[in-house]
Parts: C-alpha cells; sequence; structure tokens
C-alpha cells in the first residue's frame, strides 16, 4: 500500500512522491567492482585520495531536516564506501533522532564499528556480496570476502537485522546463486536482494547481464508466496527453504520507474531525480534553508521516469545489444 500522501510531500509531475534520499557519503573506495556505477558519477576514487568537496556532517544533517519538512522519512547512506567517513557514526546519530537511516556498504570494514554504528541509531545495514566464492569474489570485487562476512556477522550480532545481502546478477556467478540461497535460508535475520546490473552508465562494462526470466522462473518454483513491495514494485519471493529473496529489475522496467519514490544526493551536495541522468543535478552547496527549499522542488519539478511505456526519456545503451553476443551459462 503506498503511504498516505500529505500537503507537505514532494511529488512530481508523473505523480511519484518522494519517501527517501539515498546519500552518497563519499565517491571514495577501497574495493573496485567491475560492475561500478559510483551513483552515477563515473570512477571511484582510492581510499588514500583526499575527501574532495565531500558535504560535512553538519552540512548533510541540515538537508535532511529540510527533507524532512517534506515528509521524507529515509535515508539511506552510500558512497563510494560510507565507512571510508570516520564521522559516519556522528551523522547517524544526529540524523537518526528525525527520519529513519539505514546504510549499504561493501561491509569490509563493518565489522569493528557495527555495534556502535547500531548504537548511534542505525536502523539496518545493506552488505554487498555478489558471491560466497572467494576467488570469485576477489575477481569481481577486487576485494576480500573474508572481512566482509565477519562485517555481516557483526551487524546482525548488534541487532541490525534484517540484514541484506546485495547481489548484483552476473553470468559469471550466477550458478552460484542456490549457495547464496541456502546461505541466507540458514542464518535468521538474512534477506537476499538480487540486484540486475544496470548498464545504462557503464557502457563499457565488462559483466555480462544475466536472464532474468530464468531467475524469476527458478525462485517462482522454489517460492511459498510471493508478495510486491511499493518501492519500485519489486516482487519479494519467500522460498520454502525459509530464505526471504528480493529482486530489483530496473533495466527497461517502466513499471520500476513508475514506483520510484528516491532522490539522490551526491557526496559533494548536488541533488538527483534519477540514477541514470547526467543533466539533472540541483546543487545546495552554501544555500540557505530557503535555497535548500527550493532545490528540493526544482530536482523534483525535473524528475522524470528514465524508463517509460511510451519508451525512454532519452536513448539507453540497449542492454540486449551490449550482451547478445556473450555465453549463457544455464542456472541450475
Ligand atoms: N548495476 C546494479 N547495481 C549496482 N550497484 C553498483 N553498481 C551497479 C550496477 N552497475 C549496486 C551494488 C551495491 C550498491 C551500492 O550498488 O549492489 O550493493
Amino acid at each position: 500500500m503506498d503511504p498516505p500522501r500529505t500537503e507537505r510531500m514532494l511529488v512530481d509531475s508523473f505523480g511519484r512522491h518522494v519517501s527517501d534520499l539515498r546519500v552518497s557519503l563519499t565517491d571514495r573506495c577501497n574495493f573496485a567492482c567491475v560492475y561500478c556505477h559510483n551513483e552515477g558519477l563515473g570512477d571511484t576514487r582510492g581510499p588514500g585520495d583526499p575527501a574532495q568537496g565531500e558535504m560535512t556532517a553538519a552540512e548533510l544533517v541540515r538537508l535532511l531536516r529540510i527533507a524532512r519538512e517534506f515528509d521524507v522519512t529515509r535515508v539511506k547512506l552510500t558512497g563510494g564506501e560510507p565507512l571510508l567517513r570516520r564521522d559516519l557514526e556522528d551523522i547517524v546519530r544526529e540524523a537518526s533522532t528525525f527520519m529513519e537511516v539505514s546504510l549499504t556498504t561493501n561491509g569490509s570494514l563493518l565489522a569493528p564499528r557495527a555495534q556502535a554504528l547500531a548504537d548511534a541509531g542505525l536502523a539496518r545495514v545493506n552488505v554487498s556480496i555478489d558471491t560466497l566464492d572467494a576467488r570469485h569474489f576477489r575477481a569481481v570485487r577486487r576485494g576480500t570476502l573474508e572481512p566482509v562476512l565477519a562485517g555481516l556477522e557483526a551487524a546482525l550480532a548488534a541487532g541490525l537485522a534484517p540484514v541484506k545481502i546485495n547481489t548484483v546478477l552476473l553470468d559469471e556467478t550466477l550458478g552460484e546463486l542456490p549457495e547464496l540461497v541456502d546461505f541466507v535460508a540458514s542464518r535468521k535475520g538474512l534477506h537476499l536482494q538480487l540486484i540486475e546490473v544496470m548498464p545504462e552508465i557503464r557502457t563499457d562494462m565488462m559483466p555480462r547481464r544475466v536472464d532474468l526470466d530464468k531467475v524469476r522462473a527458478w525462485l517462482s518454483e522454489r517460492a511459498a508466496a510471493v508478495e510486491q513491495r511499493t518501492m519500485h514494485h519489486r516482487h519479494v519471493y519467500h522460498l520454502e527453504n525459509g530464505a526471504t529473496v528480493e529482486l530489483v529489475d530496473p533495466v527497461g522496467n517502466p513499471d520500476f520507474c513508475a514506483n520510484c519514490h528516491r532522490v539522490r544526493v551526491t557526496h559533494d551536495g548536488q541533488l538527483k531525480g534519477c540514477l541514470n541522468r547526467l543533466d539533472d543535478y540541483v546543487p545546495t552547496r552554501g544555500l540557505d534553508d530557503e535555497g535548500l527549499r527550493a532545490a528540493f522542488r526544482k530536482v523534483v519539478a525535473e524528475r522524470a521516469p528514465y524508463y517509460r511505456r511510451d519508451g525512454p526519456v532519452r536513448a539507453a545503451a540497449d542492454p540486449h545489444h551490449l550482451y547478445a553476443s556473450l555465453r549463457r551459462p544455464a542456472l541450475r
């Protein structure tokens, strides 16, 4: 069910209200995932690079307070890798007094800080794990699996459940999906989120897109129940083995875009109405409260679904063309 709309809510010209923000705290990262869209900004910088242009905690909290006036009630903090920010706990502590705060992380730096983040008021965490095979993990992520699994355990121990595992579906690792599903079923408090790889802003992308119909059929066969979320109309499969699996399938999907209720914020404080657009940035730095309100109204006024029933707003790279010539091993 859609949440009730209020007078104060931001609603775009396609009737979509804004319920949550996704904030990139930094464009630095200690991994280098082959598929990374870096929230639409291109290459990520290394963890040791200077923190160029990152919003301060105070700037961000102020922006969130203005968003809260418009009945935006949830914020997801991401990066780059958000745990590279030493003041992450401070941000969570302040923001969680007036919003629900969750986190998307690669998990590698999470273990020693999970409890402090939970104590600061963090509600939930998403940890990106595309495969449980350490060698394949390294090939896809250019990082190490072990500390990520430690981070996952620490998040569960700190009571951050449900901990969502973000898995980008790649042809190379699709055969390992059953193992991942069993892992999620065996550990209480874990959910699996399967994400279709988005090629729109990475036309150079190496990883191979999988046949999602096969994945849907595989999940349906094993599901005791299927529900649909308000957010993006995503399907959630409750499997017979006890695993909860959500499918995030944005590519070429007008239904996904029609149900998008999210505005993004870049690490340097620009609002952005759609991940796939590179022409919709609205800067906010240095603005007073009234200026910030105007910035939110502007980004929402210009917000449009990327995929529409009458075709994309602008020409997207055709994923079928990109991947058509590549081999597709079967999901067993
Ligand atoms: N396609 C789909 N998901 C992506 N992510 C990053 N790049 C892509 C892409 N090209 C997702 C990962 C990670 C989150 C921060 O963004 O799932 O968990």
